[in-house]
């Protein structure tokens, strides 16, 4: 079994011919993803990176997770973009909710990211609550210099350092880096850090399948030869040159065509709030990938039925712009009945007995059709369950179809040159060595 696209409920929204017609197109873009022949083919190593990944390597990565379970109470995964969202995604969709509430159990760490911000108050916070914490660090950072990244990272191995000793600190860092560029690769080279490549042609928001997530996920004690098997089915699955047998194909295809009808915005939903870093994962995936030349779908995400209670508004009776990508699980891990209550003062007793996932499914339910009749195009994918196999199968679900979309918008989905502007500005105003020159220009700029 495996994860499946339904599209019916878009197809009042739009012509089937006109949808069947991007066969032809969906299958030159994904022969010129294989052939290595489009925009920004340096980056196309996550096409075939799950049937890629050896053994030998995923020993590798456990091993160094099991050091890190072994010797330290809490990891700091310290990472931004796409060296941060995967590992979060795939660690909070398979913790049990109130784990960080949970006594402490020996061998399993609790996890905690940093380096995706630059709050003062959030770092202080973080440093004081490590204090007398026996804790590690995976340092995240394909470049090496991400300034977020590398600000938090000099404050935690500073602090790692004189709490537990420079050799044991030593072995409970590990860098996760380019091959030769860089400051971490600098740093982790000198001070002896076991370390793992990030390759050169995987770009971030690709790399979650590399040790920029593997680790961290392996750490957290979820299983990454499962996710890594989900993801290889799902390379096999959307190999398919059919459109209408490959989901990854028929969903660029069906969200390409939508936009072409005025859906400006896609809505990823979830009725599970385990799912809502995924989410964030899937929104930056998307968002970085098509919003260039002044094109692109803008990607967003709720969590029902929490958002239905806010946004639902919008959703329902807004400006007719958006459409809807509903990731269902269709079996939860858990079962839990509502109780039946002699007094039913609540009165809920017509739900006594059901499964609470029961009411959660009509409220899915409901929700698509309320959606749908107002105007809201909607697709699903189901997952039959939430665990490492089908997470795989989703994360190169979404990454397949997000190549070969890109490609049928006739941009770069590889590239990034949007996320440097703010960057520039701001060392310019920090006085960073080598910005002397747009230090001077933006400062004039200020007195205007
Ligand atoms: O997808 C991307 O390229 C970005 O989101 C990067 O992952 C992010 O900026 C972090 O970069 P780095 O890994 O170089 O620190």
């Amino acid at each position: 079994e495996n994860i499946k696209l339904n599209i019916e409920k878009t197809l009042e929204f739009i012509s089937k011919d006109k949808l069947a017609a991007y066969a032809p197109k969906v299958k030159a873009c994904m022969e010129t993803l294989e052939k290595g022949t489009g925009l920004g083919n340096d980056f196309l190593g996550w096409l075939h990176l799950p049937s890629s990944i050896t053994q030998e390597h995923l020993a590798d990565l456990k091993a160094t997770a099991q050091v890190l379970r072994e010797n330290c109470d809490v990891v700091i995964v310290a990472g931004i973009g796409g060296s941060y969202l995967g590992a979060r995604a795939v660690i909070e969709a398979m913790s049990n909710s109130f784990l960080w509430l949970q006594e402490k159990k020996a061998g399993q760490p609790t996890i905690i990211f940093a380096g995706h911000n630059i709050g003062e108050d959030y770092l202080y916070e973080l440093t004081s609550f490590l204090k007398d914490k026996k804790f590690g660090v995976i340092n995240i950072s394909k470049s090496g210099t991400t300034t977020e990244t590398a600000l938090a990272f000099r404050l935690l191995k500073k602090q790692c350092e004189e709490q537990r000793g420079k050799e044991m600190a030593r072995k409970v860092i590990v860098a996760v880096t380019d091959a030769k560029k860089g400051a971490a690769r600098v740093t982790a080279d000198k001070e002896g850090y076991k370390s793992f490549i990030i390759p050169d042609n995987v770009g971030g928001r690709f790399s979650v399948l590399t040790p920029v997530g593997l680790l961290p996920i392996a750490v957290a004690g979820i299983d990454i030869d499962q996710l890594v098997a989900g993801a290889c089915k799902m390379e096999e699955v959307c190999a398919n040159p059919n459109m209408e047998e490959n989901p990854a194909a028929l969903y660029a295809a069906t969200r390409n065509e939508l936009y072409q009808n005025g859906k400006k915005i896609e809505i990823l939903v979830n009725f599970q709030p385990k799912l809502h870093y995924f989410m964030e994962w899937w929104k930056q995936l998307y968002g970085e990938s098509e919003g260039k030349d002044h094109k692109g779908i803008y990607p967003s995400s709720v969590d029902f039925s929490t958002d239905l209670h806010s946004m639902g508004q919008w959703i329902q009776e807004g400006e007719r712009t958006i459409f809807e990508t509903v990731v269902s699980v269709e079996t939860p891990n858990h079962e839990l009945h509502v109780p039946s209550d002699e007094e039913n003062l609540d009165g809920l007793n017509f739900l006594a007995g059901k499964r609470v996932d029961e009411v959660n499914k009509m409220a899915e339910l409901g929700t698509q059709l309320a959606h749908v009749d107002g105007g809201v195009p909607n697709m699903r994918v189901s997952v039959p369950v939430l665990n490492e196999y089908y997470l795989g199968q989703l994360i190169y679900f979404f990454e397949k179809a997000c190549g070969i979309s890109g490609y049928l918008l006739e941009i770069n989905p590889f590239n990034q040159p949007g996320v440097e502007a703010y960057k520039k500005n701001m060392f310019a105003l920090l006085n960073k060595p080598g910005y002397e020159e747009a230090s001077k220009a933006i400062r004039e700029r200020l007195k205007k």
